[in-house]
């Protein structure tokens, strides 16, 4: 099928909810993928942080391995790819117990769900939960429910209550919000959809201590954050802290849809046999993919990758602003990056795309770029070449504005 059947089909017979891009992809390798009509691409998006090797062949043999022994068996039996998953999550991180699912949005119901069950069991019947604003946390009504975006709310109410939203980095109105009403406080350590915007150190070590004073959940949504992305395995791990839950996904079954909430032995032990079920959640080969997919994260060092090459990325669009590129600001950690332009980001998008290279607009004038961990420094070179050039483009000037050079 060529792409313009392919997007006739898409427009005669699927819900129109996403604006989509005008591509589809016929092969990847590594960091490159090609399009329907043989076009290669760098690409700096990852199916928006799922490809966290981008088409890897270790982690496709696991796959297709695991295929040819069995699929699926349901949650009603023991599973080998599971356990073994699950204590490599342990054994890398602060968690004793791992709840699988498919979708980041379903981490997080989970995670709802306990932080409900401890205010009911260890809080007197606390019930509040307290988010952030600015946040993302996924699409079904309960993650849309401590989405703190309104746009995302739009006529979609009565959403769960007793959600209160507190500003990011700013602990005071965040304390403020809190009582004894407050069963767990839930935030991503880098905010992602909402912009790329990275809570402070003092302020992310000040909601643990928060919470502890209460008893209260910390709940930290590492969907985006998570396996290496940030330059750490966990962006926890930057803040000298541990949650007491956190919610897992995108690239955790090597691009097959798997997610997890970790937990603590004492958060996982309100949930007992039959306070939570799935019939796909934790599919032996979304296991398998994920299992080999964070063997290589570990074993080749990705998240020290990321913050090498991330923090080299990152220090080039610091220097194209200083010498005057239409660029307001630029946030991030590791290969997690946000450069929020002086005008609109989709249309740049667009343009890079014409030139070979795959990112994303987010949050309306942010340039998201969420790479395969292990992006070298050549392909990250060519990728700045491509996009500080395109920013230059007189095409894209009437939209972005350039800013006076600070110190060239
Ligand atoms: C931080 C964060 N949480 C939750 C989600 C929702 O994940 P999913 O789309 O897999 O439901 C996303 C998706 O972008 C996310 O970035």
């Amino acid at each position: 099928m060529d792409f313009k059947q392919i997007k006739a089909l898409d427009h005669k017979h699927i819900a129109q909810t996403f604006s989509r891009y005008d591509l589809a992809f016929a092969k990847a390798r590594g960091a490159e993928v090609w399009d329907t009509q043989g076009r290669r691409y760098l690409d700096l998006l990852g199916g928006v942080a799922v490809n966290g090797l981008g088409l890897d062949p270790a982690v496709q043999k696991a796959a297709i391995a695991q295929i040819k022994a069995w699929i699926h068996s349901s949650n009603l039996y023991y599973s080998e790819p599971q356990a073994l998953l699950a204590k490599e999550l342990v054994g890398m991180s602060f968690a004793d117990r791992v709840f699988f699912a498919n979708t980041g949005a379903e981490a997080i119901e989970i995670s709802l769900k306990i932080a409900r069950r401890w205010g009911q069991v260890k809080l007197k019947g606390a019930t509040e939960i307290i988010a952030l604003r600015g946040s993302f946390h996924g699409r079904t009504t309960g993650a849309l429910a401590v989405t703190g975006q309104p746009r995302f709310h739009k006529d979609l109410g009565p959403l769960l209550p007793g959600i209160r939203f507190a500003p990011p980095n700013d602990l005071k109105a965040t304390a403020k919000l809190m009582s004894g009403k407050t069963c767990a406080v839930l935030a991503e350590p880098v905010l992602g959809e909402g912009g790329i915007h990275v809570l402070d150190k003092a302020y992310l070590q000040g909601l643990r201590a928060l919470c502890d004073r209460r008893k209260a959940l910390l709940i930290l949504d590492e969907i985006q954050t998570g396996l290496g992305r940030t330059g750490k395995l966990f962006a926890y791990q930057h803040y000298g802290i541990t949650p007491d839950l956190m919610a897992l996904g995108k690239s955790l079954g090597g691009g097959l849809p798997l997610s997890a909430v970790l937990a603590t032995e004492e958060a996982a032990s309100v949930f007992g046999p039959g306070d939570h079920g799935t019939t796909l959640g934790g599919n032996p080969v979304a296991c398998a993919a994920g299992l080999a997919l964070i063997k290589i994260v570990k074993s080749r060092h990705m998240a020290a990758n990321a913050a090498k090459v991330g923090g080299r990325m990152k220090a080039a669009f610091e220097q194209a602003q200083r010498q005057g590129a239409p660029i307001k600001a630029v946030r991030g950690l590791g290969l997690m990056l946000g450069v929020e332009l002086n005008g609109p980001a989709r249309p740049v998008v667009d343009a890079l795309q014409r030139r070979g290279l795959l990112a994303n607009a987010t949050a309306g004038t942010v340039l998201r770029l969420l790479p395969p961990l292990n992006l070298t420094q050549a392909q990250a070179d060519r990728a700045m070449g491509i996009i500080l050039s395109t920013l230059k483009d007189p095409a894209l000037a009437a939209g972005l504005k350039p800013l006076p050079a600070r110190n060239a």
